[in-house]
């Protein structure tokens, strides 16, 4: 039998199902509080391949400092990146900040209206396109990410067991799914089903607004889990006292570095540098996470002679004293931002210091 949400009554009781969960249950979101394009397209590229709870401090603080197209094309590269620390993935801020310049080049610096024509600026992709014109604009076309896809092949639960429905047939049956009054709302009200309820591993579905369609009850085959790789990692705190600032020893990334190029870390220490430094006790442990590898990484606080002796002062192609009242400016990597903060080098976002922890920092470890 055909699934019901194929048919006219089905397709609108699953709308009104799932448009009052969401009226009850969406989580309060920044970017959700404005319709302005410029705002809602800043915070679509940061989502791509990044969770929304880790998105909430950087979104806040980039669009403090380039609140409009016009702020973001004026700013150097260098401190759009900056500003996308953390956030992994740089190409996606690099490619913001160049379609702004064509922005105010071509467009008379205001986002084009049709996901048509935002799909030709770069960075921007179907996803992303129909995020915009649907929340900003009102246009009825159909958003699928991720979440998107796995909530439509679990309630269709075509062929279970094999790949699932096609992406042709996921995109059809979405546009005809979508609410055509409230395009942007029904979006944002399957992606957040899909990133609160209708989860990767352990769904939870009996908390679905839309269960009495699905076929699947979460039993949909999902890509198994990242098998991770651990990964040990020693760096070198290096500060110094200038006048009365303090200034820290930062390294740069090779500009042909096929992760992070460009941007600054702190000096990495070897095996043998440990020995030769004599240090024993860290300043901090902590994990990080990219992708598929958690980082186990020790912090060493180095004098400046001692560090001058060991073989990684001369190996670095790079180094640069940083005054600790510069670095919010400079493109650090996501690691040297969290460790510069942890050891109070580099200040705090003011949600961070208000007590909550920002979301997704990794565990301390021992
Ligand atoms: N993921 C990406 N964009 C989103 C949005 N606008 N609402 C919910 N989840 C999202």
């Amino acid at each position: 039998m055909e699934n019901a949400v194929l048919t006219e009554q089905g397709r609108e009781t699953f709308r009104v199902l799932l448009l009052s969960w969401y009226q009850l249950n969406a989580r309060d979101l920044p970017w959700r509080r404005t319709r302005d394009p410029y705002r809602i397209w800043v915070s679509e590229v940061m989502l791509q391949q990044t969770r929304a709870a880790a998105v909430v401090a950087r979104y806040t603080q980039f669009i403090e400092r380039f609140p409009s197209i016009v702020a973001l094309a004026l700013a150097r590269e260098e401190e759009v990146v900056a500003l996308w620390s953390g956030l992994g993935y740089y190409r996606r801020a690099r490619m913001l900040h160049s379609a702004a310049q064509l922005l105010m080049k071509e467009h008379g610096g205001s986002l084009p209206k049709s996901s048509l024509e935002l799909r030709r600026l770069p960075g921007v992709g179907d996803y992303t396109a129909a995020a915009i014109a649907s929340i900003a604009r009102g246009e009825a076309v159909a958003v699928i990410d991720g979440n998107v896809e796995r909530v439509l092949m679990r309630v269709l639960g075509k062929g279970a067991g094999s790949r699932g429905a096609s992406a042709a047939r996921l995109k059809e049956v979405a546009s005809w799914l979508l609410a055509p009054k409230a395009p942007g709302t029904f979006n944002q009200a399957m992606m957040e089903l899909g990133a609160t309820v209708c989860l990767p591993h352990g769904p939870l579905c009996g908390s679905c607004p839309v269960r009495e369609f699905c076929r699947t009850q979460g039993e949909h085959p999902v890509r198994p889990r990242k098998q991770m790789i651990s990964v040990k990692s020693h760096y070198a705190l290096v500060k110094k006292a200038a006048g009365r600032h303090v200034e820290v020893l930062l390294v740069q990334r090779p500009p042909n570095a096929s992760q992070m190029p460009g941007m600054w870390e702190l000096p990495t220490l070897g095996d043998h540098d440990l020995i030769e430094s004599k240090v024993s006790e860290p300043a901090l442990r902590i994990r990080h996470s990219i992708t598929n590898k958690n980082f186990y990484v020790q912090v060493f606080p180095l004098e400046v002679e001692t560090f001058s002796r060991l073989a990684s002062a001369s190996d670095s192609e790079k180094q640069d004293w940083v005054a600790a009242s510069n670095l919010p400016e400079i493109p650090l990597t996501g690691l040297a931002r969290k460790i510069l903060m942890r050891l109070d080098v580099l200040a705090k976002p003011r949600q961070v210091r208000q007590g909550k922890a920002l979301p997704g920092a990794d565990d301390e470890f021992l």
